[in-house]
């Protein structure tokens, strides 16, 4: 299995976490891994640009889980097109000619970010993208090109709508939209050991009390988080105005978004 991404926070704990006795990794990032890997593990340094490195690194593996990319807002349009869409669009491409059955894209709950919350906000696999930054926007690119591949090419594609992973919760809006690192590792297993499960998009998230997202992808691949952000409500979360009014909070801030070409 192809890890892309696997020295940021997200890929580090994989790396720490999944089953080596299903799954043999092959860690690719363009920044050195500085943890512990297993015995088996391998690593192909590169970048999501470099096509000839993308080929090295899918070749012969059945899976792909894509987390490399930009992660937060702030950078120009520009680079989230080359990094996100681009390079998605290439690690696709390269599993399609590497013949891999299943790639596993990591999205977020920003492609929905400037939805309002209130009492009755619910946040569905199939409702209309609403992205709040360039960032959400690329996501939801991703998310678009993953369904283009499915398609054209039969390739086994699975959207990771990643709320926040953290190991706790540190604001009030993580309390519907937390990713506990356990259930990140279940989701992440869940969505590579799912039977044929053609285009899905999963809400990742853990097993809030407060969650208002909708489980119909978690259940179709399996996915049962066993974390509950409630049990940190009296830890005294950070609460923000943009928090409370919109899903995706302090990314709907005025400015948070780079220039349009150049950073
Ligand atoms: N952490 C979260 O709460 C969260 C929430 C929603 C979505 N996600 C998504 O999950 C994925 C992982 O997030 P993270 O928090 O680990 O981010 P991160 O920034 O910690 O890690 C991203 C990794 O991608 C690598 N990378 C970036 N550009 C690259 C390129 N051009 N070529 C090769 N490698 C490149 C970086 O070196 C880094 O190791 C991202 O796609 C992010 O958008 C994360």
């Amino acid at each position: 299995m192809l890890l892309t991404g696997s020295s940021g926070s997200v890929g580090r704990h994989l790396v720490g976490s999944l089953d080596r006795s299903r799954w043999r990794l092959r860690l690719f990032d363009r920044v050195p891994f500085a943890g512990a890997t297993a015995p088996d593990d391998e690593i192909v340094e590169g970048a999501l640009e470099d096509e000839s490195a993308l080929a090295r690194a899918h070749d012969g593996v059945g899976a792909v889980v894509h987390l490399a990319g930009l992660a937060t807002p702030g950078y120009a349009w520009a680079d989230y097109q080359a990094v996100n869409v681009d390079g998605t669009r290439r690690v696709l491409e390269a599993a399609r000619a590497a013949n891999c059955r299943r790639v596993v894209l990591a999205s977020s709950h920003h492609v929905l970010g400037r939805t309002p919350l209130t009492a009755s906000t619910r946040l569905g696999e199939t409702d209309p993208v609403r992205p709040d930054t360039y960032y959400g926007a690329s996501k939801a690119a991703a998310e678009t090109l993953g369904r283009l591949y499915h398609d054209r090419h039969g390739l086994e594609v699975v959207c990771l709508r990643i709320g926040s992973f953290r190991e706790r919760p540190s604001e009030e809006r993580h309390l519907w939209s937390w990713l506990s690192p356990g259930d990140l590792t279940r989701v992440v297993e869940a969505a590579l050991a799912a039977p044929a499960v053609g285009f899905v998009v999963v809400w990742a998230v853990s097993a809030n009390r407060a969650a208002i997202t909708a489980t119909a992808g978690a259940e179709a691949i399996g996915y049962r988080p066993l974390d509950d952000a409630s049990a940190y409500a009296s830890d005294g979360l950070v609460a923000s105005e943009l928090g409370r009014l919109y899903v995706g909070g302090d990314f709907c801030a005025e400015g948070v978004d780079g220039p349009a070409t150049t950073r």
